[in-house]
């Protein structure tokens, strides 16, 4: 989990930053507060370019309805709510109760909480009991790594046609590509990747924005 796009050296990192649009104030002093409170967690929130990505795209897909598993503090709720526009809502799974009560009070200095709807529950118990013919434009999954091909078999038949799904940390710092690198949590990612790339339901490309963001179009 990277603060950065870590494949990019870091002066091709900072450039592409500085020509991308940046947090404002509101992102910024979400990721301060968390690396002051949490540091030994703050490693988890995605990346500023990567956040700015996941407001444009539910922008230019016109997405109203989405669906983020793994919420943390707040972060890519956040950017993801402003994309989704004024009557979006948007369904936040997590289990951390101090966590996410940091996300909820940025939420509401940004002026989208009653967008947003937070369920504090293992992310699978939520999404097997949300109603049967509840389809989302957009879905986001960035939560226990182990859990991917559950919670990505959820949440590919709730996608309507031409919906998108995005994953975060498909790349895990450049280790899905080191085979010296077995440990449980590279390893699920590959097997992920593996899972989702046979997938025929979807076409989709591995970005290697921040850890690697795969993005998949339901056909
Ligand atoms: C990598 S962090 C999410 C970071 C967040 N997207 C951001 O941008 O700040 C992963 C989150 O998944 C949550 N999580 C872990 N296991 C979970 C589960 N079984 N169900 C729901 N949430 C879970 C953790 O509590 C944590 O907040």
């Amino acid at each position: 989990m990277a603060l950065s796009s870590g494949q990019l050296s870091p002066e091709l990192h900072d450039y592409v930053v500085s020509h991308s649009t940046g947090p404002d104030a509101v992102l910024r002093a979400l990721a301060a507060e968390t690396l002051e409170r949490f540091p030994g967690n703050a490693g988890m929130q995605i990346a500023p370019e990567q956040g700015t990505f996941m407001t444009l795209l539910p922008r230019l897909i016109g997405a109203r309805r989405a669906v983020e598993v793994g919420t943390f503090t707040g972060y890519s709720s956040l950017c993801l709510a402003r994309g989704l526009g004024e009557d979006g809502e948007l369904l936040c799974c997590d289990v951390n109760e101090e966590w996410t009560s940091l996300a909820r009070r940025y939420w509401e200095e940004a002026g989208v909480a009653e967008r947003i709807q937070l369920r504090l529950a293992p992310a699978l118990d939520t999404l097997r009991e949300l109603p049967p013919d509840l389809v989302f434009d957009l879905a986001f999954i960035d939560a226990d790594k182990p859990s991917y091909v559950a919670y990505w078999e959820e949440l590919v038949p709730r996608l309507r046609p031409g919906g998108v799904l995005l994953v975060d940390n498909t790349l895990w710092s450049g280790a899905v590509a080191d085979p010296d690198r077995q440990d449980n949590s590279v390893r699920a990612i590959r097997a992920f990747n593996d899972h989702a790339t046979a997938d025929e339901r979807v076409e989709q490309v591995i970005l290697p924005i921040g850890d690697g963001l795969m993005l998949a179009r339901k056909r």
